[in-house]
């Protein structure tokens, strides 16, 4: 039997809309490889914390990008792909409300988003890739067989994402999370470089009164339509 060929799918949208839940599902059913972009600009952001690079300079930009290697290494015992920054892990700390209040600014840097994208496009060269993010279907990969744009009401977003990380910090308050999601959310939508948008192509996946499993079949059946087209 002819082996399927291998596609590119592609899942952008708002922050905190299940885009990576729904990415991995995929890729684990498919057989794909996942590839989490916001974790490279998450990665880039926390390097910059760290060693106090002032954004606002483009030299110091520059410099600090020549010294910044990223990388996603599997991990057996939680069985995902984690980024390391400069050999280190750094999946969890990432994650942290400290990255994701500055995480916005420096992904709207146009030197931080060409270093990004010349190394995720580099990812997609063989295909059976599923990349979730903003820019993925615009601009990433304008030409893949399969995009989809993740949509959910702000009250739901709002919620997950304040379960998701109150789980591990019970300091944090359902405010900061709603006035980080929104500015978020306002300095992706408008920035002037790849802006947050739906890709002509894309098809809208609206999760807000989906259940788990029947987000996933939906997006299962686009992509095995897609995948038996080729
Ligand atoms: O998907 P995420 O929330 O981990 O992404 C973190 C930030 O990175 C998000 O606020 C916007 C930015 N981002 C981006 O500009 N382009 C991408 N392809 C992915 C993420």
């Amino acid at each position: 039997m002819q082996q399927d060929k291998k596609i590119i799918i592609t899942i952008d949208g708002w922050s905190s809309c299940g885009k990576s839940t729904l990415a991995k599902e995929l890729a684990a059913a498919l057989d794909y490889v996942y590839v989490d972009s916001g974790a490279m600009y998450r990665a880039i952001t926390l390097y910059f914390l760290r060693n106090h690079v002032d954004w606002s300079h483009d030299d110091a930009v520059h410099e600090a990008l020549e010294n910044i290697s990223l990388e996603f290494v599997y991990s057996p015992a939680h069985k995902q792909s984690e980024m390391h920054l400069n050999g280190e892990n750094v999946e969890y700390v990432i994650r942290d409300l400290v990255v994701a209040e500055k995480v916005s600014e420096v992904a709207a840097i146009a030197e931080v988003r060409k270093f990004a994208v010349a190394q995720q496009q580099r990812m997609g060269k063989l295909k059976g890739i599923i990349m979730d993010g903003r820019d993925i279907g615009t601009v990433v990969f304008p030409e893949a067989e399969l995009k989809i744009f993740m949509t959910a009401d702000n009250a739901v977003r709002v919620e997950r994402r304040f379960q998701e990380l109150y789980a591990k910090n019970p300091n944090v308050t359902l405010e900061e999370v709603k006035n980080n999601l929104e500015l978020r959310d306002y300095i992706d939508s408008h920035r002037e470089v790849s802006p947050l948008r739906k890709a002509d192509d894309a098809i809208v996946l609206d999760n807000t009164r989906l259940t788990h499993r029947e987000q996933f079949q939906k997006a299962l059946k686009l992509a095995q339509q897609k995948i038996g087209e080729q």
